[in-house]
């Protein structure tokens, strides 16, 4: 055999060694014609200020929440933040007819709107009432509403098992509508609220970069599994054995740049009924963790005996009810001896 032929075949063989390296080694790539990235079809970017996306459409079930984010406000204050520029917006969920809890904060808590160079407004939110006096009420809420212009009602259905979609109508609202604030709060109608303590504390935070949410963290919160449990949740809808950390409902405060990433990290969560629990779901995912306030004793969800002194420096407590709430304020801002 000639030298010839044997480097004919040498050649051949490197030929076909080289050949297959370039299909496989990952250095191809490098001059391989970049593909065209893989894309989501491009819908059309919303228009309107309503999201368009609506990921839940099928029947929520026993243990999530209809939100399809199509709910409306039938009364809004749409200007009422560009108008006052407040500092803090405390939203107070409320059933529709429950006009003396409305009332109750209207006289204590929430009369109050200046504090120092700070403005606060407090809003109640409400959704539909159903019953035989649906009619008779809705005019009444109007006629409230032209009195006090401090209601928020969207149409969903008011229920406890709805509390959830109340709380993300209530965060599409922040993020539409009063971006002017600094802070927004939600807090329930049994709770006392101390506005010269609250805002004192939020003066002396520094949150400047957003991401903030605070209130009665509670951490390793166990999912329960007492089907006889009014916060029930079976595996299959839940499957960790406690929650990420999350503020208790009563009362959170959180920064006003949260309401619009809570709405964007919800298409990805299917809202459960535990509104509370639902948001620290969400907070995990945005890889935010609710941070304790200055001092956690100010937030009190199970009161010892009522007190004037201890009362006067708490921020949030619970109460019984509107009557009790109403004469705890009164005995803590009357002028007898100071504490
Ligand atoms: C609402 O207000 C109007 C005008 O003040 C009054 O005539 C009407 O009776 C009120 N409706 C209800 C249900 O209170
Ligand atoms: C929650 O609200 C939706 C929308 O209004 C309604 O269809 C559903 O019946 C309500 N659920 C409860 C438990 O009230």
């Amino acid at each position: 055999m000639s030298c010839k032929k044997w480097l004919l075949v040498c050649l051949l063989v490197s030929g076909v060694f080289l050949a297959l390296y370039l299909t496989y080694s990952p250095m191809t790539k490098w001059f391989q014609v970049e593909k065209e990235p893989q894309r989501y079809p491009v819908a059309k970017r919303p228009s309107t200020e309503a999201p368009t996306e609506e990921p839940f459409q099928e029947e929520p079930g026993m243990y999530h929440v209809a939100y399809p984010r199509k709910y409306k406000f039938i009364i809004d204050q749409p200007e009422i933040c560009e108008q006052q520029k407040p500092y803090l917006v405390v939203i107070v969920p409320v059933p529709p007819w429950d006009v003396d809890a409305r009332n109750g904060i209207r006289k204590t808590w929430g009369e109050q709107k200046v504090f120092g160079d700070k403005m606060v407004l407090v809003l109640f939110l409400l959704g539909l009432h159903s019953g035989n006096d649906e009619e008779m009420l809705q005019e009444r809420l109007r006629n409230e509403s032209q009195q006090y212009q401090d209601l928020l009602q969207s149409n969903f259905q008011d229920s406890y098992r709805n509390l959830t979609i109340k709380t993300m109508v209530m965060m599409e609202w922040l993020s539409r509508k009063c971006q002017q604030a600094t802070y927004a709060m939600k807090v329930d109608a049994d709770v006392l609220l101390n506005m010269n303590n609250l805002i004192k504390m939020l003066v002396s935070l520094n949150t400047v970069q957003g991401n903030y949410m605070t209130g009665l963290v509670w951490y390793e919160s166990p999912v329960i599994r007492d089907p006889s449990s009014k916060f029930f949740l079976p595996y299959d809808v839940y499957s960790k054995n406690t929650y990420p950390p999350y503020p208790l409902g009563m009362c959170y405060i959180i920064s006003v740049d949260l309401p619009q990433k809570f709405l964007q990290e919800s298409k990805q969560i299917k809202p459960i009924y535990i509104e509370d629990a639902y948001l620290g779901i969400c907070l995990e995912r945005l890889g935010i963790v609710p941070i304790k306030p200055p001092n956690i004793e100010q937030f009190v969800v199970k009161p010892p005996q009522y007190n004037r002194c201890y009362y006067s420096g708490l921020i949030a407590v619970l109460t019984e009810n509107t009557n009790q709430m109403t004469s705890y304020w009164l005995d803590i801002h009357s002028s007898s001896q100071p504490c």
